[in-house]
């Protein structure tokens, strides 16, 4: 998507329907500059686009957030705040702007949850399933971005990076729980994701993201 030039900008089906979209993979798959591509070509469209990210997206959740990614804590602490931050970004900015028609796209959401705390950590699944229908209500993304990858790539693009949270200092055998953890999800539900092969190129890559957007009719070729 990143070399789209403006006319298939301009070329994004308006609608006043709200999209839920989330993004989601491995740390070091590169589903950041994806994001930013999309959400500018959105808002280049002219639509209402809400750019948000889990855990986070409010002043509350901002604060679990530290926490969650900077304190020890046990496997049930860490998701009980995972799925307390999501509880109030829920209620306070996704809903509401679902509401009102807009697109939001989220860095991350439950499939991550499932991935890291219920893969990586190996927490129970039954516990995370019970959490997720407490707090979501049904409410699922319309469409999810899965950034499959193996984990020595990642760990290759992430060694330049920032320095490591606690999740990003794990080892090999960690992502590789975690991108089990992700398939697994895309497995069992396979007409919500669009799986993309994040190996890949950037522009083979945004293709891919641009693909699955025309393969649902959400934009025009
Ligand atoms: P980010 O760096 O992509 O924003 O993600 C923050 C980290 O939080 C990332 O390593 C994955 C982790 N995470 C979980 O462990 N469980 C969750 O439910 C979410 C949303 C993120």
């Amino acid at each position: 998507m990143s070399q789209d030039t403006p006319a298939q900008v301009s070329a994004f089906v308006s609608s006043i329907q709200g999209r839920f979209i989330t993004f989601e993979g491995i740390d070091g798959a590169g589903k950041t500059s994806h994001l930013n591509a999309m959400e500018a070509q959105l808002r280049a469209a002219g639509l209402d686009v809400v750019r948000t990210r889990e855990p986070g997206g409010t002043p509350l959740a901002e604060k679990l957030r530290e926490s969650v990614l900077h304190d020890s804590m046990d496997p049930l602490t860490e998701s009980l705040l995972v799925f307390a931050a999501r509880r109030d970004h829920l209620v306070r900015v996704i809903e509401p702007a679902l509401a009102r028609g807009a697109w939001v796209l989220c860095d991350r959401f439950t499939d991550a949850t499932f991935a890291y705390q219920g893969g990586g950590r190996g927490f129970d699944q039954g516990v995370l399933q019970t959490l997720e229908q407490w707090v979501q209500a049904g409410r699922q993304p319309e469409l999810t971005f899965l950034f499959d990858l193996p984990p020595e790539t990642a760990a290759q693009r992430l060694a330049a990076a920032r320095s490591p949270d606690r999740f990003e200092s794990e080892d090999r055998a960690f992502f590789e729980r975690v991108r089990a953890g992700y398939l697994a999800r895309q497995q069992a539900m396979p007409e919500r994701f669009a799986l993309i092969d994040a190996s890949r190129t950037p522009d083979e890559v945004g293709e891919q993201v641009h693909g699955a957007l025309l393969s649902r009719g959400w934009v025009r070729a």
